[in-house]
């Protein structure tokens, strides 16, 4: 699905940002244990895959300034037929050329050894220093040089300076080629929700719902979930990431499903919240209603030049005036959104960036300014409503609902388009899918 040219492009534009006389060195993370000798599917690192678009584990990327010469270096596991013979297929130096793009390939076990030559005129190391013992071993391994250098009256790396922002950034703003990853996630996840809806009964547990939805995302051609699946009846869903999944569906209840599959390591994160049954109380409508228009409004605000916290605002002002009309909260719209009222029913952001993390990377804030929607951003829109089963300041009507909708959303030139849009969301039309 990417070509290598994108990942060489990303390099090239990395290494332009660098400061003069640095290097930046990125390792892929190791394949880690589940237990004994049995592992957890590898699943690359993002910032790795990102910029190498390399899907094993034991290697690393090293980035030179341009005035050091711009090389970019690359090491991993040398092919080893009788490892292969257990494990499948190795990229290997040859593989790295070919299919990553890489001119220069060496085998991972030269990295230590070739470290202390590479590093001789670096002032600066850039690096995700501090984010994992595998990078921390790394610093030692870096200073452990360093001093034996320093014996020898050289200088070495005065600073290290963490890459994370300037990947991160990069991340924002997706391509084409990520757009359809994202794209085929999402329309995967409409259908696995869509399956999800007719398959749901009281009776059911919370995790056949769940085998149900990775069912039919592997079906549909993605064999991974962007993250955990969080399958929550009646006041579960009030807990925001709920992975238990443990409990039976209950007649009169709603189950909110917030899951989303993966596609070449590509997330999508939708939410949908119906009735067990398949019929909304007239309490659940109204309180679904509300956050629905919620998020229509939140959706509509959204067009290039936009400052980020203005869906939230426009959700906030909805939210807040129909708690009101339903006698949830008291007193003026103006000052319970000022004093932040609705915290107690509504208690997390408008959404997030979406894209190999499902919090994409990126800040939303710029020197402490919103930032703005720009086109080629993907984001969720995802506004909810929780009332606690035993909050008795409310109406005991409306106690244990959770709500929760959300669709994935890419901004472009005119507004924004809705990835999920194909996937049902109002009243009528979830019980007409259901009742059929
Ligand atoms: N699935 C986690 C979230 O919606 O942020
Ligand atoms: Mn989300
Ligand atoms: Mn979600």
């Amino acid at each position: 699905m990417f070509k290598k040219e994108e990942f060489q492009a990303r390099r090239l534009a990395l290494q332009a940002q660098l400061n003069p006389k640095s290097m930046m060195i990125l390792m892929a993370k190791p394949h880690p244990f589940r237990n004994a000798d049995t592992h957890y599917p590898y699943r690359p690192d993002s910032n790795f895959f990102y910029m190498t678009g390399c899907e094993e584990p034991e290697a690393a990327l090293l980035l030179f300034s341009k005035d050091l010469g711009g090389r970019a270096l690359f090491f991993n596991r040398p092919r080893d037929p009788s490892l292969e013979r257990w494990m499948g297929f190795m990229l290997g130096q040859e593989g790295a050329k070919e299919q990553l793009g890489f001119e220069e390939t060496y085998p991972i076990a030269e990295l230590n050894t070739q470290l202390p030559e590479l590093l001789q005129r670096v002032d600066a190391v850039y690096g995700p220093w501090g984010q994992s013992e595998a990078w921390d071993n790394l610093v030692f391994r870096m200073q452990a040089e360093l001093k034996k250098k320093v014996r020898r009256g050289v200088t070495w790396p005065r600073e290290f300076i963490d890459v994370q922002n300037l990947i991160d950034e990069m991340r924002v703003i997706k391509s084409e080629a990520e757009i359809a990853a994202i794209r085929y996630a999402v329309n995967t996840s409409v259908k696995a929700h869509q399956e999800v809806m007719k398959y749901s009964r009281p009776g059911l547990y919370e995790y056949q719902i769940e085998a149900c939805f990775v069912y039919h995302s592997g079906l549909n051609n993605c064999r991974y979930q962007a993250y955990s699946p969080i399958v929550a009846n009646g006041a579960n869903a009030c807990i925001l990431h709920y992975e238990q999944n443990s409990e039976p569906l209950q007649e009169g209840d709603l189950l909110l499903i917030d899951a989303g599959a993966e596609k070449n390591y590509y997330a999508s994160d939708i939410t949908r919240t119906f009735p067990v049954n398949g019929k909304f109380s007239e309490a659940q409508k109204l309180i679904y209603e509300l956050v629905l228009e919620a998020q229509l409004a939140g959706i509509e605000s959204i067009r290039p030049g936009v400052v980020w916290n203005q869906t939230q605002q426009v959700m906030l002002k909805i939210l807040t005036e129909g708690l009101v009309e339903l006698g949830l909260l008291k007193g003026s719209v103006d000052s319970l959104i000022e004093s932040k009222a609705y915290l107690q029913f509504y208690m997390h952001g408008s959404g997030h960036f979406l894209g190999l993390d499902v919090h994409d990377a990126g800040t939303y804030k710029k020197a402490e300014q919103w930032r703005c929607y720009e086109v080629g951003m993907v984001l969720t829109v995802e506004p909810g409503l929780y009332i606690d089963a035993d909050d008795l300041s409310v109406d005991p009507r409306w106690r244990g609902i959770g709500i929760r909708i959300e669709d994935d959303i890419v901004v472009t030139k005119t507004g924004a388009e809705v990835l999920s849009q194909n996937l049902i969301k109002t009243v009528a039309d979830i019980e007409a899918w259901m009742a059929a």
